[in-house]
């Protein structure tokens, strides 16, 4: 061996000494993915159809937490002080990005409590409504806001959920305020929708697209620039005379101190999975891309995360809308 190579294999097995012995033979037991939201909602569909690969990629079994309320920051702040082993990882979405402005007292800063591992899929959201909702379309929709304000209930996942920005930027657009009903995540929205006693939600395709295709609820508008071919019948708020975009982002964390091994580790497992092609299929079906290799990365993510934060703030702050 070169005199070269003896030091970088030396190099390298030092380093390898100086990981924890746990980060050396990771891992060896079931890893928790905690979802801020209750199930059936759109984070933790999104969980649910990954699992399965990232848990043959990773050997061990991944289980799916629900941790619920507080718009995902409870589950957020749990992940925050979790033991950071690669046992404990959190799924999120763009909730991450919006929270540090909507709260003021948020007990942790996302910026440096935790690992990003790498970003996810972006995921377009619709407006659908009760099955007897007045009209068909979304200038129908907006028009009933308008004549019933805060008569008209929107269901959202809390103040930080995804739902929750959707409701309070078309608010904000069109000037009129409704009045909002918070769940714990937007799983147990549909029954309410579906029984009529919730008027309208703003929800991701990964969990509407089954309530819309069967015809249990109204849809009004897709939020992405462009129809879906999972909904093609369903047109844009955009090409319906209200420009409205909104695309939901996801990204995977572990606690703040996770050896860089294990994040590599995750990382390497969360990108075979997101190539995988049965993946890529299922979320197609609900319109749904995995994120280019590129951006799956614990730089991209966290690059983006910043840019997303410093976004949202101005955003938010004129809209003035506070959860504490
Ligand atoms: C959100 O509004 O942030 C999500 O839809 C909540 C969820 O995944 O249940």
């Amino acid at each position: 061996m070169s005199m070269i190579r003896r030091v970088f294999a030396g190099a390298a097995a030092a380093a390898l000494l100086a990981l924890p012995a746990f980060a050396q033979s990771y891992p060896t037991q079931a890893i928790s993915l905690v979802v801020p939201f209750a199930p059936g909602g759109p984070t933790d569909a999104l969980a649910r159809l990954m699992v399965e690969p990232f848990s043959r990629e990773l050997g061990v079994s991944v289980v799916i937490e629900n941790l619920g309320g507080a718009g995902g920051t409870i589950g957020v702040g749990r992940v925050a002080s979790a033991r950071p082993d690669g046992y404990t990882l959190l799924l999120h979405n763009i909730g991450m990005a919006t929270a540090p402005t909507l709260y003021r007292r948020l007990p942790y800063d996302p910026l440096t409590a935790f690992e990003t591992i790498g970003l996810v899929a972006p995921v377009p959201m619709v407006w659908i409504g009760r099955p007897n909702f007045p009209g068909t379309n979304f200038a129908d929709m907006l028009a009933f806001i308008r004549e019933n304000g805060d008569k008209v209930n929107v269901a959202h996942a809390g103040l930080g959920s995804a739902s929750q920005l959707c409701a309070t930027l078309l608010q904000a657009q069109i000037r009129q305020s409704v009045t909002t009903v918070a769940f714990r995540g937007t799983g147990p929205v549909f029954a309410e929708i579906m029984g009529g006693r919730i008027d309208l939600v703003c929800d991701q395709t990964s969990s509407t697209t089954p309530y819309i295709t069967s015809g249990r609820v109204k849809a009004f508008a897709i939020t992405s620039a462009q129809r879906l071919s999972s909904l093609p019948d369903l047109p844009t708020a955009t090409e319906q005379g209200t420009p409205f975009e909104v695309t939901v982002w996801h990204g995977m964390y572990a606690p703040r101190g996770t050896p860089r091994a294990i994040v590599d580790r995750v990382n390497a497992a969360l990108r075979v999975t997101l190539g995988e092609p049965r993946l890529i299929a299922r979320l197609a079906e609900l319109g749904i891309a995995p994120e280019p290799q590129e951006r799956i990365t614990p730089e991209a993510h966290r690059a983006f995360l910043e840019a997303e934060i410093a976004r949202w703030r101005p955003i938010l702050t004129a809209a003035g809308e506070y959860a504490d």
